[in-house]
């Protein structure tokens, strides 16, 4: 049986090495939306870990659609300028056919917090916090602000932000774009009945809670030519009584299908910090897998994928078409070189490095349990 995670995937137009991707991670280090050398460092090394697609990190598309102070954005020159800068500088180094991504969001009622390692709860006035935004005026959670609710005019400059997000990425040299739809973010906001109590045409029913993320895909996708990708990260499931299920979630994949989406990530939770996740392997692929099965789109899984040959197996059952990794990149960004080891495949890595590759350097079967 041929190895399947080391298969080249079609993803819209464009051709991704292998089914690895990195899955998108804040690194909470830039300044005022721009990247610096943490992220050269960081982008240079998932360049070079084995990794078919890079996705970089949930990128703001307007300054107040950042995270925290220290999110990425894309929203003025300077971010475009350094996030073009750092992504030549990786793409220099990366192994042949890495292609990269970006995720473009928006946090919505989830802005204005502190960065995880200061503790990830609201920014407070001397913290420099600013007024967050969502569909309707319902906070996070007890201890957050109420946001602005957020009328036609500016819903609409949002669905901008996000065009305009769109094409900066392109010019910077992104070849996927990903548009977060999940994690409790603002278009998650719009589709959970949780969060979105409207009554207008952007609330009430499924299909008006689905209209904001199917309007910024649709202009997402007119904003860029048809040799990108885009897609979405979705939310396969709320995890809390009243919530998305798994049925609304294929619904609403099907319409992005529809809006020329090419394919979708199936992540989950985030809209309400009290939800029980059971997290353990794989937790997310059942999700993945009935997605992939009603609509037929392209489809990536996540969460807590590990081992090569779990990866393999999510794959080979034809669960997911790829497979995003988290965690365990940040624990080991040489992963992919490991895992073609592990499934007796012969992975080029930077001639700089060939030296410590199993077949050349016998401590390999001492530093790592192969054969
Ligand atoms: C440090 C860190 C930052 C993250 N940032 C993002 C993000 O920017 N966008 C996103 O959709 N998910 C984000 N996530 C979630 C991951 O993309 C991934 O879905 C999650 O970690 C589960 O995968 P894993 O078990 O392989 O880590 C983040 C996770 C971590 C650990």
């Amino acid at each position: 049986m041929s190895v399947k995670l080391f298969s080249s995937l079609e993803i819209g137009s464009v051709s991704v090495p292998n089914r690895i991707a990195i899955a998108p991670m804040c690194q909470y280090s830039a300044s005022d939306g721009t990247v610096n050398e943490w992220h050269l460092q960081h982008w240079m090394n998932m360049a070079m870990s084995g990794s078919g697609l890079v996705m970089i990190e949930a990128t703001g598309v307007e300054r107040i659609g950042r995270i925290t102070h220290g999110c990425v954005g894309l929203y003025n020159d300077l971010n475009e300028r350094e996030m073009k800068r750092v992504l030549d500088s990786a793409k220099a180094v990366a192994l042949p056919g890495t292609k990269f991504g970006i995720q473009l969001g928006h946090a919505g009622r989830k802005a204005s917090s502190m960065v995880p390692w200061l503790g990830g709860m609201a920014c407070k006035k001397e913290d420099d916090a600013w007024q967050t935004v969502s569909s309707s005026a319902i906070p996070f959670t007890q201890g957050w602000p109420v946001p602005e609710v957020l009328d036609d005019k500016g819903i609409e400059r949002i669905i901008q932000a996000f065009a305009d997000a769109a094409v900066r990425a392109v010019r910077v040299g992104f070849e996927v774009l990903e548009i977060h739809m999940t994690h409790g973010y603002l278009v998650h906001q719009f589709l959970s009945p949780l969060s979105n109590t409207r009554t207008d045409h952007w609330g009430g029913t499924p299909e008006k809670r689905q209209r904001f993320g199917l309007e910024v895909a649709r202009a997402v996708r007119a904003a860029v030519p048809k040799s990108i990708a885009v897609g979405g990260r979705i939310a396969g499931f709320d995890w809390v009584e009243g919530g998305i299920t798994l049925d609304d979630a294929v619904d609403f994949t099907k319409k992005l299908k529809a809006a020329e989406m090419d394919y979708v990530c199936v992540s989950s939770g985030g809209i309400d910090p009290t939800a029980k996740i059971a997290v353990g392997p794989s937790y997310q692929v059942p999700f993945a897998r009935e997605i992939k099965k009603q609509t037929g789109i392209v489809t990536r899984a996540v969460g807590m994928i590990v081992t090569p040959v779990q990866a393999e197996e999510i794959l080979q059952t034809g669960d997911a078409d790829q497979i995003a990794l988290g965690r365990c990149i940040l624990d080991n960004p040489r992963w992919g070189w490991h895992a073609a080891d592990v499934l007796g495949v012969d992975l080029p890595r930077p001639p700089q490095y060939d030296r410590a590759r199993a077949k050349l350097w016998p401590g390999s079967k001492l530093a790592r349990d192969i054969a």
